[in-house]
């Protein structure tokens, strides 16, 4: 079935502002002049309105984005998303107010709005392996994610608010501004990204890739501040301002034409920054990212004690997630993938005799003895078991306790021969396998690779009772 989109509601809200605009099209095709009565008091009200379209008349060519994991796996989006055809067909209102008192003081409001079409239907994705990288995981293959229809399908947002004043001290001319507005000091024509222009002003990219004829105060972001100026004479100015507030210059949106990269923004997952999100051979979907909120344990950083606050240890006594284990097909291209372009070690493997095919293999980045691990699965994108670290065995014993309690499925309470560890694995309400884990190996940069042969699967995998429980051969989520 075709998920409906998350904000087709404000889509049907979509078609009055179409008839808005075009209204305002025809009465206010340049600035007019508001009669306020009172000779001391201008008011122009300026409404621009510019429909503009653009096609695409070449196909897709696979040498410039390859629908497959390769190097273009998280910038072919903006590329695979569009056919031959229209890639916009858009509607824009600029609408600028202007109040003046006596010449010499007055505000300003502005505001902007546009609808596109093409990012209101569904797009040309053809949703095959690594072709809607991005998309997956919020929205179908084939339709554009939230983020990108709002700011390429339908918005409407303010632009300057702020209040002037000119004032003549000693003889001399001093302007003084505040609110949101955008400045840029010096020769900023063709490269407003230069030079003290670029920090005083971001920029909206989408809109100056995406609207031809876009004016520069429609690119420039303003930003809330107050600025001076003072002409002390026909040579000399001399300037100052202070920032309230910081803008991110605006990139075309994940998955639009003129995309750069399929990359999930900051604030999108909570907590995490930026993120890279791709698949690899195995089906699975991985994130990369470097900003991670840390929310601590309340013990601070200063003598912080050994004892969290009072609820911070709860239920197994977890002290932090260990390591995943995922199973697919392809797994020797994702073991390259970890050890070539990720740098993971092959710390143990399982193979089906001394020298022939892997069929278990566990990479480290860390000191843990393993941080991932992959099997062999006929199946894409399968799941196998997380696992959890606890500090202590007697922890181990407590955790198994709970289990006991609370009638938690334990498939097997064991020992591993892979990692030497203290093991319980589990099953949770949702049917997914957990394992708690205590102990193992420490793993150094010239720690060597252990290797476990299948006529040893007994003592690899538990290697206590030396049985392997058929459900933990089988069953996967
Ligand atoms: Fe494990």
């Amino acid at each position: 079935m075709k998920k409906r989109p998350c904000n087709s509601v404000s889509r049907r809200g979509a078609v009055p502002f179409i008839a808005a605009a075009a209204v305002v099209a025809s009465g206010a095709a340049s600035a007019f002049q508001i009669d306020t009565g009172n000779p001391d008091v201008r008011m122009t009200w300026d409404n621009t309105v510019k429909y503009s379209a653009g096609w695409r008349v070449r196909g897709v060519n696979s040498e410039v984005a390859d629908n497959s994991i390769g190097p273009q796996a998280n910038t072919n989006d903006g590329d695979l998303n569009f056919d031959r055809g229209l890639i916009s067909n858009r509607l824009d209102l600029l609408s600028e107010l202007d109040v003046r008192f006596k010449r010499n003081m007055g505000f300003r409001l502005s505001g902007a709005a546009w609808y596109d079409q093409v990012y209101n239907e569904s797009n040309d994705n053809p949703g095959a392996l690594g072709g809607a990288l991005v998309n997956q995981r919020s929205a179908p293959y084939n339709e554009f994610t939230r983020a990108t229809k709002q700011l390429h399908g339908r918005k409407a947002e303010f632009l300057d608010a702020f209040v002037y004043g000119n004032l003549a001290p000693s003889g001399m001319n001093l302007n003084l501004k505040a609110g949101r507005f955008t400045q840029l000091y010096g020769e900023s024509l063709f490269f407003g990204s230069n030079g003290i222009a670029g920090a005083q002003t971001p920029l909206d990219l989408a809109r100056a890739l995406s609207v031809p004829n876009s004016q520069f105060k429609e690119v420039a972001r303003p930003v809330g501040q107050i600025s001076g100026q003072l002409q002390i004479n026909a040579d000399v100015t001399l300037g100052a301002y202070y920032q309230m507030e910081w803008r991110k210059s605006r990139l075309p949106a994940a998955g639009s034409y003129f995309s750069f990269a399929d990359f999930v923004d900051a604030g999108v997952y909570p907590k995490s920054g930026r993120r890279l999100r791709f698949r690899i051979p195995t089906g699975h979907e991985m994130h990369l990212y470097a900003e991670k909120t840390q929310v601590g344990n309340t013990l601070g950083e200063v003598n912080p004690g050994t004892l969290p606050d009072e609820g911070v240890i709860r239920g197994m006594r977890i002290y932090g997630l260990d390591h995943v284990f995922i199973v697919g097909p392809n797994m020797a291209d994702a073991a390259r993938l970890f050890a070539e372009v990720f740098e993971f070690d092959l710390a143990e493997e399982l193979v089906d005799q001394l020298g022939g095919n892997q069929i278990l293999t566990f990479f480290s980045c860390s000191s843990r003895a393993h941080d991932i691990a992959f099997g062999v699965h006929p199946e894409a994108g399968r799941f196998h078991h997380v696992s959890f670290r606890l500090n202590s065995t007697e922890d181990h014993v407590y955790a198994g306790d709970l289990m006991g309690k609370y009638g938690i499925p334990i498939e097997q309470n064991d020992r591993h021969g892979i990692t030497a560890v203290k093991t319980i694995y589990f099953f949770d309400p949702s049917g997914n396998r957990n394992e708690i884990f205590v102990g193992g190996h420490t793993r150094y940069p010239d720690s060597p690779k252990l290797t476990w042969t299948m006529d040893h699967l007994g003592l690899a995998a538990f290697s206590q009772s030396l049985h392997v429980p058929e459900s933990f051969l089988g069953v996967t989520t």
